[in-house]
């Protein structure tokens, strides 16, 4: 029987996963099978378990899934302890391990694609939800100067230095807060990369020669990215890399191959206009 991994979400459509999947394989020879599956907002426990049964070895979650995928983890990594949420699964009898990769390829992506290694910079995080709970303890780990959450609810961005004392010194507070700093990397890992919302940063929030990132792929320039080029910044950046790399780092854990992004980015980016 052909190996079987799947991506699990609601909606899944949308998902790249299979075709990044499927240049890896190729790329790699390896010989698998990767498909979308869509499990009911309610359901998704018992369609993972029927895909496992069925000799399912591994599985992607995304949206909503996330958090209920590590909480039916048997073996969580770090990552997806502190992140309370899993993207990647290995199924191996009756354990599931499970891994956080968004974080890894965040960080690979800004120091191997684009060039801009953390140690020693001035990194803010814009948002304190899911996503920002996956890229703190990575980039925590590269030794940036400062490590800062912004967010719209102050309140959640505090509890993120709570929750993640110990692993990452974090500065949190609200956008005001940031009045009279500068940062060499910002990341927008908040849900307006999908809406046309901005966000309110304090002017000079952006160094000389930042560089702005936007988690979400695909969108071309959003608020965020359009906001950072009115200040001035020359490097924009979206998701695409992080979305590739994180699928390399599953691929990797369940194969034991680690495929070339850098064709894969090729043909996923859209350009940013
Ligand atoms: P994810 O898992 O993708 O991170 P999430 O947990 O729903 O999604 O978090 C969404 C993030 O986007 C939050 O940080 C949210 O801010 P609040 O905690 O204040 O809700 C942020 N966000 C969403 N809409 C926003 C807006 N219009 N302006 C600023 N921040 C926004």
């Amino acid at each position: 029987m052909t190996d079987r991994y799947a991506v699990f979400g609601h909606p899944i459509v949308q998902s790249k996963s299979p075709l990044i999947h499927g240049l890896f394989a190729q790329a790699t020879a390896q010989t698998l099978e990767y498909t979308a599956i869509e499990a009911p907002v309610d359901g998704f426990a018992a369609v993972l378990n029927q895909f496992r049964a069925a000799g399912g070895l591994g599985a992607n979650v995304t949206m909503p899934f996330k958090l209920q995928a590590f909480e039916l983890a048997t073996d969580p990594a770090d990552s997806a302890r502190l992140a309370g949420a899993a993207n990647a699964l290995k199924f191996e009898g009756d354990r599931i391990w499970a891994e956080n990769f968004d974080g890894v390829g965040l960080v690979n992506d800004l120091q191997l694609n684009l060039g801009r290694a953390l140690a020693g910079k001035r990194v803010l995080i814009c948002g304190a939800g899911g996503a920002t709970r996956g890229a703190i303890l990575p980039i925590a780990q590269q030794k940036p100067a400062l490590l800062a959450v912004a967010n719209r609810t102050a309140a959640t961005a505090h509890q993120l230095a709570n929750d993640f004392s110990g692993h990452a010194r974090l500065q949190t507070g609200g956008y005001e807060a940031l009045a009279g700093e500068c940062f060499d990397v910002i990341i927008n890992a908040t849900s307006t990369g999908l809406s046309h919302n901005t966000l309110p940063l304090p002017f000079g929030v952006f160094a000389p020669g930042a560089l702005a990132y936007e988690m979400v792929y695909g969108k071309g320039l959003t608020p965020f990215l359009k906001q950072a080029q009115a200040a001035g910044v020359q490097q924009v950046a979206d998701g695409v890399g992080m979305l590739v790399e994180q699928a390399a780092e599953a691929f990797a854990w369940w194969r034991g191959v680690r495929p070339d992004t850098a064709p894969v980015i090729k043909q996923l980016t859209v350009p940013l206009v």
